[in-house]
């Protein structure tokens, strides 16, 4: 956290803020400490992870290994990603995209990278407890509505994770992601839809 605190202050400094040089550089920016590229990897990171409200111990099995690591060191550039953000099978071309990061901004503003074997914990971890993702969906009215809605960020979630009665929260919760990511939300019919659907294809044996 308090390395997060570190690049968020040094971004604020003014030496790069928010949207300028978003076309490449310019030469604005070369007053900075830092070279261009790693500048770059600090600004999307901030950009694209907004804070999202995981706390390490609401973590699942918050005491394993995994999340130890996920806890250390994949806060140093942005807020904490939820195991479940992700369906397992793309949590290992995400990681491998950060360790080209990490490995790009080691030793800038004590940005530390993690060993093979703690990188090997992480993977198995974030993918023990990824999204589950949906196999076979039922036809029904508002199912194009969830498929193209509820794939944008990550792959398709299985109906069958939640009851009926719980999706309704989880769709307002995921509209909330929408606006902190700043993707375009849907309307209130369309969530309805969506809503309506999951129920459905939930209730399904
Ligand atoms: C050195 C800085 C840095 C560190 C440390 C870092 N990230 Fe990232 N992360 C980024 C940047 C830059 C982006 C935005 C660009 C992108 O998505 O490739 C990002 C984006 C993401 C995203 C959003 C992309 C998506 O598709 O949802 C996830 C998830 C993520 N990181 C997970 C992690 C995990 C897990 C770790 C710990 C291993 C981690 N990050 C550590 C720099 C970092
Ligand atoms: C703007 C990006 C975004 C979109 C679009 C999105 N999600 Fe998510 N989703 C997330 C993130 C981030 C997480 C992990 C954090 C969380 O659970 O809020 C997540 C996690 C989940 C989970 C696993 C966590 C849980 O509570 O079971 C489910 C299920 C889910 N999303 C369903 C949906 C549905 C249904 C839709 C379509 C209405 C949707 N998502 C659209 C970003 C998104």
């Amino acid at each position: 956290m308090t390395r997060r605190v570190l690049l968020v202050s040094f971004l604020a400094l003014g030496a790069c803020s928010p949207g300028t040089g978003r076309q490449g550089g310019t030469p604005a920016d070369t007053g900075s400490a830092l070279p261009m590229a790693q500048q770059r990897i600090l600004r999307a990171a901030l950009l694209t992870v907004p804070s999202a409200p995981v706390r390490p111990e609401s973590l699942p099995d918050p005491t394993n290994a995994g999340a130890r690591v996920l806890v250390q060191y994949c806060t140093q550039c942005h807020a904490m990603p939820s195991p479940s953000a992700h369906g397992a099978q793309d949590w290992p071309f995400i990681t491998r995209q950060m360790w080209v990061y990490i490995d790009e901004m080691k030793g800038e503003l004590g940005v530390q990278a993690p060993s093979t074997a703690e990188r090997v914990q992480l993977l198995t971890y974030l993918q023990a407890h990824a999204l589950e993702v949906a196999t076979s969906l039922p036809p029904g009215a508002g199912k194009e509505t969830f498929q193209a809605t509820c794939s944008r960020c990550h792959v398709l979630p299985d109906p069958r994770r939640h009851s009926p009665p719980d999706w309704p929260n989880v769709v307002m919760r995921m509209e909330r992601n929408m606006e902190r990511f700043h993707v375009s939300g849907v309307s209130h019919v369309m969530a309805e839809q969506i809503v309506g659907y999951l129920q459905m294809a939930s209730a399904r044996k």
